[in-house]
């Protein structure tokens, strides 16, 4: 690519010139060239500022044979091809042009347009793929009605698929047979897909409660028939939760998901014809673990989603990615958390916000949830975009509640179904059907960087006065200097000294809200609320399930946290609670690490933690996440200078004691929450499964023989992934001799499934060793490991640059080398996957003077290539201005 790519701004939006009335494709499918003959109807847009703008395609890596308008062939000089474009000037208002491509399926590396994965034909077309198939106005507001042929070798390609209904199929000669799909609602390019190979399909149905019986399809390679149930059911609950929650049915006759082992992301929502990377379709009890089933459910569900949320209603440009894409997350958690346990979900999600959002909103690379530009479209599926995205539709809940919601939902759907719009369409429809004011609110869409509110606190027992004193700040960020005030949401109870929830009654108001939880609003960059009428200071429970995507800080004494670890209401909090105090403990370990002192105690934190331990009221998943320390991520992030060793050493250290500790009550517990009975994944048996194994990664930081006994007998005796996993990562982790044996055992059963592979890949990657990086290295010339194929790069590469902080900044820099040549390897092949590679070294601003330099030398060493991709330019250009 070149230098010096061109950005992309969002105030330079103008209408299509041109609109599509509809589509018709025909591809003639062979590996190494597939022939497109594409038929559009074009129409001169009436809303064009320019109405004799020449007809401009997109295009690219196409050959092109063949330009008929209206039926008669166009000399070469009639037309104008570049590397992105095909141009003809002086066209009709109206017209039929027939172009005729040919493409390279098997030359694809990029996984974007039409490539082949495990010898089957498949599609991305998201963002911007589709110009790689063939030239259109690859661009989402130009929506038409599709109808596609499909022509293969039969032999090879039985199963030939593409959105909407089955029109006919047939046999043709040469041992060739041909397929003809219709979709009937208009679409935009992006959600194209087409699907031809040697499939088996497993097949179900829904009967919408209008009375309509769906088909459900979902198409896997043979092998994997067997392990389809799980994705069957999570749609069928998901179909009937979008029912019941949004009053949304599905609306074609058939609805089917391709699984692929070859994918960039997760999961692509074509119309009809989802494609999913495997790992989000494929399960069973002894392949997938707990986490991978839930997974599965939350990314069925999200796709299913987008049908409404993106494809029904789509945006209008990719400024607006955060319009489909941050409502869908908000639903496919919603939907998880009505499925499994809603606190636990929701202490999960925050965990994700914390460690990928809020660092991402600190860096270079930090974007508002509606970004104003951008240079490679892909650099922008972030989780700002889905996670951030996601928290403010949740804040405009918290605002209107879950009514109003809903309400605002009914008339977004109904104004612009069809129609290609933005996140202040969205805005303004949640405002009107509430008579709501959301103009400040919509700052949360156009500055980036993360909120802090600092809140003290002061309480007059002569008056019974309690005031909450709020100052909130939000940090620079690249282009955005000073920020304007957030309308936040800001959930709240205070309980009295048995742990009690008080009535809320603010200055001024006539009488007491009922005790719990109220919700006001800041908008100011101070402002006080003076709760009345109250007989002792109450201890305050701030931001209850996590109601706005902030930094919250409060001067809270130990025991205040303690006391609300044990008692607040607010299951989120509780958990919030005791997070806080270990990070407490954790910082003050890493100085006194730092400055070579002896280490402190942990005496409040640590009797909280065997209290929780010993708790057998509570939900186990709980009592799980509550007994599991801040990441090494989370903790760098509460560092001015982040020293990774450090952090590590701190939190390997504090494991020990709890564990020392704790001991016997920690061997109690595992050996309480044995499996009975066959597996299930009911969130009864996940949560107690996760506490059991929590209990055996801290016994296993003791590495005592009768420990690794207990994980090797989990390991070989083990009836499901997860406990098997547990006890094989609890052993990589160790220095025991028993680690080599478990691992060569795992890696003879499950050499044939990849995805059980890729867990044995990361185990390895992610160990505390000293020589893991030599070990990674190792592994990428084992015949197991592919750089062609991203989950393989995520599991093994990914793992070790993102998952492994210890490892990945050592302080001899080999890890930063590592990852400048994997990025530079990874780029011609692939340039999604290797920006986000390059990723992990972009925010070198965090670290020392010695680490800054050596993570600055890979950068420009990367900046320095010739011909890198602009996926990977715009990241370490950014990273380095
Ligand atoms: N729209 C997809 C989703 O979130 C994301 C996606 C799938 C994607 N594949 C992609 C985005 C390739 C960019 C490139 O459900
Ligand atoms: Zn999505």
């Amino acid at each position: 690519m070149t230098n010096r790519p061109t950005t992309i701004y969002l105030k330079d939006y103008t209408p299509p010139a041109f609109l599509v009335e509809n589509t018709d494709l025909h591809f003639e499918l062979a590996e190494s060239k597939t022939r497109v003959t594409a038929t559009l109807r074009l129409r001169r847009n009436p809303d064009s500022t320019d109405p004799a703008a020449p007809l401009v395609l997109h295009g690219r890596e196409l050959t092109l044979r063949d330009v008929i308008l209206d039926g008669r062939p166009l000399p070469a000089a009639a037309y104008a091809v570049d590397t992105e474009t095909l141009t003809l000037a002086g066209v009709p208002d109206t017209f039929t042009l027939r172009t005729v491509t040919e493409i390279n399926p098997q030359a694809n590396t990029s996984l974007e347009g039409l490539y082949l994965s495990s010898g089957n034909f498949c599609t991305q077309c998201e963002a911007q793929g589709f110009r790689k198939i063939t030239y259109y106005p690859d661009r989402p507001d130009v929506m038409a009605p599709f109808t596609v042929t499909l022509v293969a070798d039969r032999a090879k390609y039985p199963v030939l698929l593409s959105n909407g209904n089955l029109l006919e199929k047939g046999e043709l000669d040469d041992g060739r047979h041909f397929a003809r799909w219709q979709d009937p609602y208009k679409k935009p390019s992006y959600l194209f897909a087409l699907v031809a190979g040697q499939l088996v399909k497993i097949e179900d149905r829904f009967t919408t409660r209008s009375g309509r019986v769906v088909t459900l399809q979902i198409f896997v390679e043979p092998r994997n028939a067997d392990k389809c149930e799980h994705a069957m059911r999570s749609l069928q609950k998901a179909m009937a939760w979008d029912e019941e929650v949004f009053g949304l049915e599905y609306d074609l006759d058939i609805y089917m998901i391709v699984a692929v082992d070859d994918f960039n992301m997760g999961a692509m929502e074509n119309k009809g014809l989802n494609v999913f990377n495997s790992k989000y379709v494929l399960a069973r009890p002894d392949t997938a673990t707990d986490a991978d089933y839930q997974g599965i459910e939350g990314v069925i569900g999200h796709e299913y989603f987008h049908n409404w949320t993106g494809n029904r209603i789509t945006c209008r440009d990719w400024f607006q990615l955060s319009l489909k894409e941050g409502l869908t997350v908000f639903r496919d958690q919603e939907f998880s958390a009505d499925m499994t346990s809603r606190p636990v979900k929701r202490i999960e999600e925050v965990r994700i916000l914390r460690q990928a959002q809020f660092p991402e909103d600190a860096g270079p690379m930090a974007h508002p949830v509606r970004p104003e530009s951008y240079v490679e479209i892909n650099n922008f599926y972030t989780a700002t975009v889905y996670n951030k995205g996601a928290e403010v539709i949740r804040m405009i809940q918290n605002l209107l509640g879950r009514e109003g919601f809903r309400q605002g939902m009914d008339l977004y759907i109904e104004r612009h179904d069809g129609q290609a719009v933005t996140t202040e369409d969205f805005l303004a429809a949640m405002a009107d059907a509430n008579g709501a004011d959301l103009a400040q609110f919509r700052r949360w869409y156009s500055q980036a960087g993360t909120p802090e509110i600092h809140v003290t606190t002061e309480f007059d027992p002569a008056s019974g006065v309690y005031t909450l004193r709020c100052r909130q700040s939000c940090p620079p960020t690249p282009g955005q200097e000073s920020k304007q005030p957030f309308h936040i949401p800001l959930a709240l109870g205070l309980l009295d000294r048995q742990g009690n929830d008080l009535p809320l009654q603010l200055e001024g108001e006539a009488a007491p809200h009922e005790a719990g939880t109220r919700v006001l609003s800041l908008r100011q960059e101070e402002e006080s609320f003076r709760f009345v009428g109250l007989t002792e200071e109450p201890v305050p429970s701030l931001l209850r399930d996590f109601s706005a995507p902030v930094k919250l800080q409060i001067d809270l004494a130990d025991a205040d946290l303690a006391f609300l670890m044990a008692r607040d209401a607010d299951p989120f909090n509780r958990w919030e609670a005791g997070q806080q105090l270990a990070t407490r403990v954790l910082l003050g370990l890493v100085e006194d690490l730092r400055q070579g002192r002896t280490q402190g105690e942990a005496d409040v934190f640590s009797e909280a933690f065997g209290l929780t331990l010993q708790d057998r009221e509570a939900d186990p998943a709980l009592l799980a996440l509550a007994l599991t320390l801040p990441s090494e991520t989370y903790l760098a992030e509460q560092m001015t200078v982040v020293d990774p060793a450090a952090i590590h050493a701190a939190r390997k250290a504090l494991r020990q004691s709890l564990a020392r500790r704790w001991q016997a009550e920690l061997l109690d517990t595992y050996e309480r929450l044995g499996e009975t009975g066959p597996y299930s994944i009911e969130p009864a048996a996940v949560g107690r499964r996760s506490l059991k194994n929590v209990c055996l990664a801290y016994l296993m930081a003791l590495e005592e023989d009768e420990t690794v006994r207990l994980c090797q007998r989990q390991f070989a005796q083990g009836d499901n992934m997860t406990d098997v996993i547990a006890a094989l990562g609890a052993l990589a982790h160790s220095r025991r001799p028993e680690r080599q044996a478990a691992l060569a055992a795992f890696y003879g059963q499950w050499r044939q499934d990849p995805l059980v592979v890729d867990k044995w890949l990361s185990l390895q990657a992610t160990a505390d060793h000293p020589d893991t990086l030599m070990q990674v290295r190792a592994l990428m010339a084992h015949p197991a490991f592919s750089l062609r194929n991203p989950n393989k790069v995520r599991a093994l590469i990914g793992a070790f640059c993102h998952g492994n902080p210890a490892a990945f900044h050592r302080e001899d820099g080999s890890g930063y080398r590592f990852t400048a040549e994997q990025v530079l390897a990874l780029d011609p092949l692939n340039p999604q996957v290797a920006a986000r590679l390059a990723a992990a070294l972009i925010r070198w601003r965090k670290f020392d003077d010695g680490r800054q330099q050596l993570m600055k030398e890979q950068l420009q060493r990367l900046l320095d290539a010739p011909r890198l991709s602009r996926d990977v330019y715009e990241i370490v250009s950014k990273s380095l201005s």
